[in-house]
């Protein structure tokens, strides 16, 4: 580090890195180096790069995010009617235009791939694999979206009668609010706001408090990619005062929500609420997300699944596996496995490259997470496996650490929240009654004459986000498919990492509205359309 010790005060001192300054403090190479080199560990999971060290690590590891100030609540009125006033003329842009600047926000995305992970590490504790999957989902949501405008906007003649032409044509709504989660805090904010941008609306860009410095990043590569300054605005502020301001507002054209059912349906009533036109939302929330394994699986492709689907970016994905669902024939051959696995997991900071557990995003949602465990164990819930703390993270850790949760600090002086990966029996599906955002995952055995009832008391908690299947009867994999209600199905693989424009992503019911992200037909809900017919 000493001899980049010149291009990393830079970047301290400056918010808006330069790609060369950041190439000078990690080498270029580091991401096309990772790509080749999934490698699996000793578990057979892709979850473990390479137990040393890396550029990008230590460059994370040097930074202090910049953090831009929160808006005040009453900022909000006078930076819509900006938004709402300069939205008809980037409108009226060429939507081959609007696609190529998405596209050049995809090549200025990779081009600073270094910035970006060394932040995803640093401010939002993603470990290096998870960082790169969201870096690329953020350059596939640019390019994807770019295509599918491109295609949808084309004005469409329609048939009619002689002496009259008919033209449908679909346009921007208005200023349009992103509402987006810490989770994911690069790809799903791009991938709201890219959508929206790119069919004609502007954007007021609400990111989470956790994660605005990347949310700037991303705000600063578009207008340098060729966004008007005016066209799309960064409003980080708290949920319940500049959130609120935004979804209330007259002038707001159509929000795009992510994060959980209880504020999609607050932003559901305050829209129908609001003054204004009538509005659409897009929300895309939680799941209880079951995987149900018969006696035909393969048990280490289930492990492996499961390990993956539970506990990889330590379980805070929508995604997330909670509540594995195992025919009672190999709950035990299942189970023993499953401990092993979990006591070769790595649990520790998301800057070290051994990490496969990374911490929590922070202090209230490990108190959360806590409290959730402790509610299922009152509830009956009785703990199977924990994986272990690795003992010299035990040996730093903060007093007042448990088995299931402990606080470091690091070398900045931060805090780090970690949750133990752990897994409860319970005896019923009707029990796992909230979705847990964290690695807890439920397990409940089933009979083999009971697989429909099975499926009825999943459906019946009302999630519908994801479902895997772990089977080699392929009617039986096809059966369940038909009989759930949920938006994404894998079977014989993992649940998480949905691939844009290859597994649309999103669900229904308590999991949103869809239409699905990444899908061909997402971008039809942020248009107005429009039926000309010219008397000739
Ligand atoms: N899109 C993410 C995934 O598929 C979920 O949040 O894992």
């Amino acid at each position: 580090l000493a001899e980049h010790r010149v291009a990393v005060d830079d970047l301290l001192a400056n918010p808006l890195w330069r790609a060369d300054d950041v190439a000078l403090a990690a080498p270029r190479d580091i991401y096309g180096t990772l790509q080749g080199q999934t490698r699996p560990n000793s578990k057979g999971m892709d979850m473990t790069y390479a137990n040393e060290r890396n550029p990008v690590t230590t460059a994370a590891l040097a930074l202090r995010v910049p953090t831009p100030a929160e808006i005040h609540p009453e900022e909000v009125d006078p930076l819509l009617h900006a938004l709402h006033a300069a939205q008809p003329r980037w409108d009226m842009v060429p939507v081959e235009r609007r696609a190529e600047i998405m596209t050049n926000a995809a090549d200025l995305l990779e081009a600073r791939r270094e910035a970006l992970l060394a932040l995803l590490l640093r401010e939002a504790h993603k470990t290096l694999g998870d960082a790169v999957a969201e870096l690329r989902e953020a350059v596939d949501f640019c390019r994807y979206y770019a295509i599918q405008a491109t295609a949808l906007m084309r004005p469409e003649m329609l048939p009619g009668p002689t002496g009259e032409t008919n033209t449908l044509r679909l346009r921007g709504r208005g200023a349009f609010v992103c509402i987006s989660p810490w989770n994911f805090p690069l790809a799903i904010f791009a991938g709201q706001v890219v959508a929206a941008l790119v069919t004609g609306n502007s954007v007021a860009a609400k990111p989470a408090e956790q994660t605005v410095a990347i949310a700037r990043a991303f705000v600063e590569l578009l207008w340098e990619a060729g966004v008007p300054r005016d066209v799309v605005a960064l409003m980080p502020g708290p949920g319940e005062t500049v959130g609120a301001a935004l979804v209330n507002h007259p002038l707001t054209a159509g929000v795009v929500f992510t994060g959980s059912t209880g504020v999609a349906r607050h932003i559901y009533r305050s829209l129908a609420a609001k003054e204004g036109p009538i509005v659409p939302l897009i929300a895309e929330t939680g799941g209880i997300n079951a995987m149900i394994v018969d006696s035909t699986a393969l048990v280490e492709q289930v492990v492996d699944a499961v390990i993956a689907s539970a506990f990889r970016s330590a379980g805070q994905r929508c995604s997330a596996l909670r509540l594995l669902c195992v025919q009672e024939e190999v709950v035990e051959e299942v189970m023993a496995m499953l401990g092993g696995a979990m006591q070769e997991l790595t649990i520790g900071p998301a800057v070290d490259y051994a990490t496969d557990v990374p911490p929590v995003i922070d202090a209230e949602a490990q108190a959360t997470l806590l409290a959730q465990i402790t509610r299922l164990e009152q509830g009956g819930a009785r703990l199977l496996m924990r994986t272990p703390w690795p003992a010299e993270m035990q040996a730093m850790a903060l007093t007042g650490g448990t088995e299931a949760g402990l606080v470091l600090r690091d070398d900045q002086r931060r805090h780090l929240h970690f949750v133990a990966p752990c897994i409860y029996a319970i005896d019923r599906i009707a029990q796992a009654r909230e979705e847990i955002f964290g690695p807890v995952l439920q397990v409940v055995t089933w009979k083999a004459d009971r697989l429909d009832t099975l499926m009825d008391d999943l459906n019946a908690l009302g999630f519908g986000l994801t479902i895997g299947v772990q089977t080699r009867i392929d009617g039986r994999a096809a059966h369940i498919a038909a009989r759930s209600r949920c938006g994404n199905v894998y079977v014989n693989r993992n649940m998480i990492g949905a691939v844009v424009g290859v597994q649309p992503f999103g669900g229904e019911g308590l999991s949103g509205t869809g239409p699905k992200a990444g899908g061909p037909h997402y971008l039809l809900r942020m248009v107005a359309e429009q039926a000309v017919t010219i008397n000739t």
